[in-house]
């Protein structure tokens, strides 16, 4: 998977590149994640990338011109355009599934009011990462990249991120690591039994009674089983 976000502050990417799951991910050869400094695509003094919007208003708008001359030079034939906007569709991990099928990603950092309108015509698809407003769209490009590259096969144990929350439509059972116990909390005695055909049935009822009691809206948007349906109807009743 290539990544490339186009931002004014490649720096703001280095701790996020250079730790953790993303850097082996990269050193691994995994992951091609680059950062691109928006100022180079300037053709204007000291390069300047932003000015005032017509018709007047508050605050200062990213240019045109350097967005463009950004994605002519880093697009490629799959490339696939996101801009980070409060505007776009709220991302999650059904668009994460989506963009992580895809080969190339070019996600577009705004700052300050947002960027000339023109850049929507250059893009695929406008990504908000929620109903608020950040000063600028580095953190959504991270927030994106992360979520992306998590389920780039070889980043992280495939059957990891297969169990994951929302992967399946479900939040993720609970999970405990040692000690059994611990000033009189302890672990469930079932999870200690090591039998697995026991643990799985326990396993996808606690996700099912997890996603009923935190998060009841996402039920509807699950494909049930018949096994989900029954576990479903004997957890409501509980
Ligand atoms: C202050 S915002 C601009 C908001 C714009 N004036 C508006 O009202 O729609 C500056 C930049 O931050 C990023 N941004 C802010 N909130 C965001 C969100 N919820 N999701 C994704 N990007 C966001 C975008 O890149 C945006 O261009």
């Amino acid at each position: 998977m290539k990544i490339d976000i186009i931002t004014i502050f490649p720096d703001f990417f280095d701790p996020f590149l250079n730790t953790s799951i993303i850097k082996r991910g990269i050193e691994d050869g995994f992951l091609n994640i680059k950062t691109h400094q928006l100022r180079d695509y300037s053709s204007l003094k000291h390069n300047r990338i932003d000015d005032t919007p017509y018709g007047g208003g508050a605050g200062m708008l990213m240019m045109f011109p350097p967005f463009y001359e950004a994605i002519k030079t880093l697009k490629s034939e799959d490339a696939h355009i996101i801009m980070t906007s409060p505007q776009g569709n709220v991302f999650d991990q059904k668009k994460a599934i989506e963009l992580s099928k895809k080969k190339h990603l070019i996600i577009l950092c705004g700052h300050y009011e947002g960027i000339d309108a023109r850049v929507e015509d250059l893009i695929d698809e406008e990504i908000s990462i929620g109903n608020y407003v950040l000063t600028g769209g580095e953190m959504p490009a991270m927030i994106i990249s992360d979520a992306v590259s998590r389920l780039i096969p070889g980043v992280i144990h495939e059957e990891s991120s297969e169990t994951d929350s929302l992967q399946q439509g479900w939040l993720k059972y609970p999970q405990y690591t040692k000690p059994e116990s611990y000033e009189g909390y302890r672990v469930p005695e079932i999870l200690l039994s090591g039998h697995h055909q026991n643990i799985e049935s326990w396993r996808k009822e606690q996700s099912v009674k997890r996603t009923l009691s935190k998060r009841p809206d996402l039920i509807k948007m699950i494909i049930l089983t018949e096994e989900e349906k029954k576990i479903l109807s004997k957890v409501s009743k509980e």
